[in-house]
């Protein structure tokens, strides 16, 4: 007789996607949220980034399209990340920042080895009014040394423009000056939004206001990662 009870899962710990345009907060809530799971952040821009700044084959491509900010082709970020989720620590879970960005990344992620098609991985649509991005971008400062990010007015390091951190110089990101911004507004309309679609029938998709203070919209991810088992 077939044995009838339920098949036990591997445990394979939280995984979270995140969505939203340019500005949303996804690397800020990330961050939060990776350190409170003890959980890898896997963020794409900041693995462009060094990539650019190591001078590797990768980053030679990526360099002159991140700066206009268009986006770097799918099949170099798919393997980016399937070779980054093969990593030990990934097994714990994971939370993915600024990937998937296309429906094909989104569907070469359900087919990497820690990658995931099921319902279990959340999804968090973070949401905010674009003149609110405008602003955001416009005043953020970033570390080139250990990548945090700051804004002039919203979340100031202590002493002037160096990091709090490792008190390297603060600079500007390239591509967050205006023409770029501008492009990566687009590229998010036209490629990154229509996967909202594509994952809102997931029961763990969750659209969330960004247009709060970072501590408030962390309590909200907070509560939504703690209340499911
Ligand atoms: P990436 O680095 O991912 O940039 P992005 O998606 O444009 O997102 P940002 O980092 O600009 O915004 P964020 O949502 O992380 O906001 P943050 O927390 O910093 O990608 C850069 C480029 O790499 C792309 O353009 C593309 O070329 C390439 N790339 C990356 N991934 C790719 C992929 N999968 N496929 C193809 N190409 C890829 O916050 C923004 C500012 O607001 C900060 O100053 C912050 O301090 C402040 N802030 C944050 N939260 C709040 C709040 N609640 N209230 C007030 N201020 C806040
Ligand atoms: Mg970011």
């Amino acid at each position: 007789m077939a044995d009838a009870r339920p098949q036990l899962q591997p445990a394979m710990g939280v995984r979270v996607i995140f969505l939203g345009p340019p500005g949303a907060g996804k690397g800020t809530q990330a961050a939060r949220l990776a350190g409170h799971l003890r959980i890898p952040k896997i963020s794409t821009g900041d693995m462009l980034r060094e990539a650019i700044a190591a001078g590797s084959a990768l980053g030679r491509v990526a360099g002159p399209l991140m700066e206009k900010g268009g986006l770097v082709p799918d099949e170099l970020l798919n393997a980016l990340i399937d070779e980054r989720l093969r990593k030990p620590d990934a097994v714990r879970g994971y939370i993915l920042d600024g990937f998937p960005r296309t429906l094909t990344q989104a569907e070469g992620f359900e087919h990497m080895k820690q990658g995931d098609s099921t319902n279990h991985v959340y999804v968090f649509n973070v949401e905010v009014p674009r003149d609110e991005l405008l602003r955001r971008l416009s005043g953020r400062r970033w570390c080139p040394h250990c990548q945090s990010t700051y804004h002039v007015y919203n979340n100031p390091p202590k002493d002037d423009s160096l990091c709090d951190k490792d008190r390297t110089l603060l600079i500007q990101r390239e591509d967050d000056k205006e023409t770029a911004v501008a492009r990566r507004l687009a590229e998010y309309d036209e490629r990154t939004a229509p996967l909202i679609d594509y994952y809102r029938p997931r029961s763990r998709f969750h659209t969330v206001n960004g247009y709060r203070t970072p501590d408030a919209v962390f309590s909200e991810l907070e509560g939504l990662v703690g209340k499911e088992p």
